[in-house]
Order: structure tokens, then C-alpha cells, then sequence
């Protein structure tokens, strides 16, 4: 299956639109860089008036900071870079995120190899795209640098970093489903 394709949970009731494409961003802790992927990618939305059409969440492959806010530092650099807080706290990845999620999108190789060792299937694992996919073609980093045991100027650095990635996504989403 193309990692694109939409699918629905079985059960589910029908709306009258769409069911919108559902985005997840992954990362190792979910209080930093996934959380800002969210952040970003839901401000990006909103702004494309896509937020019916596109859906988002994010989550950790660990469950160290379950039920927490995002990192102070990212909260700080996301307000810097003028990107609200929408309330997230971390939550941890799950089998069952692969049928709630028509995208997956880990930060880093680390958390790409995590969550393909809980794939069942080639269909389930070709939901899984690395955010490098979406990084420009000079692009000085190969996977989104996990920034939490270093200076603050790496969070900036971050939130930088994914509001080009998520531009070049979103370009493709609204390909994808003809907006
Ligand atoms: P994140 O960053 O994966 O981008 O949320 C981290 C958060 C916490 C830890 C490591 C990375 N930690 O070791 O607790």
C-alpha cells in the first residue's frame, strides 16, 4: 500500500466529508521535538484552513514523560518562533496508532527503528516516513538532532528545522487530497 493512502478504522461512522488524513509525529520522549512537529504542523494547518482536511498528534516510542507538558525550552523557543501551545502532554506509541494513522513520521533513525520493530505488516510499516523525507535537498542534518541534552540554542534550531520540514509537507499532503 502506499504510505499515503487513506484508511479508516472499521466500525467507524461515516460524516458526511472526507475522514481527514491523520498525521503522527514520533519522537523518543514526546515533550520536545515531536510535540513542536505537532505544534508547528497544526499552526501551518490552520493557517492553509485545513484543519478539517488534516489531522495531527504526537507521541513518544518512550514512556518517560507520560501525561507531561512539552520541555520549558521548546515551549520557549516555539513562543519565540510565534507558535502557540495547544495543550499536549506526552503520551507513548502504541500498536494500535497504526490503524488510528494514515502517516507516521519519527524524528530520528532511532525512533524510525523503534516503531518498525512493532510494525505487523509491509502495510503498516509503509506508513512509517522519516521527517528527513520533507527536508530541503541542502539540507546540513539527516534526521531532526534530539536537542535535550544541549544549549537552548538547539531548540531554536529545531523549531527552525520543522517549520521548513512541515512546509514541504503539507505542500504534499494538499496534493494528496486535492486541496
Ligand atoms: P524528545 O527529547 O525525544 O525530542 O522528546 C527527549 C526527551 C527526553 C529524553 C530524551 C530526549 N530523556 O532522556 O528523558
Amino acid at each position: 500500500m502506499d504510505f499515503l493512502t487513506r484508511s479508516k478504522p472499521s466500525g467507524q461512522p461515516q460524516s458526511s466529508g472526507p475522514a481527514p488524513y491523520r498525521v503522527l509525529f514520533v519522537c523518543l520522549g514526546n515533550i520536545c521535538r515531536s510535540p513542536a512537529a505537532e505544534m508547528v504542523f497544526c499552526q501551518a494547518l490552520e493557517q492553509a484552513g485545513l484543519q478539517g482536511r488534516i489531522s495531527c498528534d504526537s507521541c513518544g516510542t518512550a514512556a518517560y514523560h507520560v501525561g507531561q507538558q512539552p520541555d520549558r525550552r521548546m515551549l520557549a523557543a516555539l513562543k519565540r518562533a510565534g507558535v502557540p501551545y495547544n495543550g499536549h502532554r506526552g503520551r507513548q506509541f502504541c500498536r494500535a496508532d497504526f490503524g488510528r494513522f494514515d502517516l507516521i513520521i519519527p524524528q530520528d533513525e532511532e525512533n524510525r527503528g523503534d516503531i518498525l520493530s512493532l510494525a505487523l505488516n509491509d502495510a503498516q510499516a509503509a506508513k512509517v516516513q522519516p521527517m528527513s523525507r520533507w527536508f530541503g535537498p541542502r539540507s546540513a542534518y539527516a534526521e531532526v538532532p534530539d536537542p535535550y541534552y544541549g544549549p537552548d540554542s538547539g531548540f531554536d534550531e529545531v523549531v527552525e528545522l520543522l517549520q521548513d520540514a512541515v512546509a514541504r509537507l503539507l505542500q504534499e499532503l494538499k496534493g494528496k487530497i486535492g486541496a
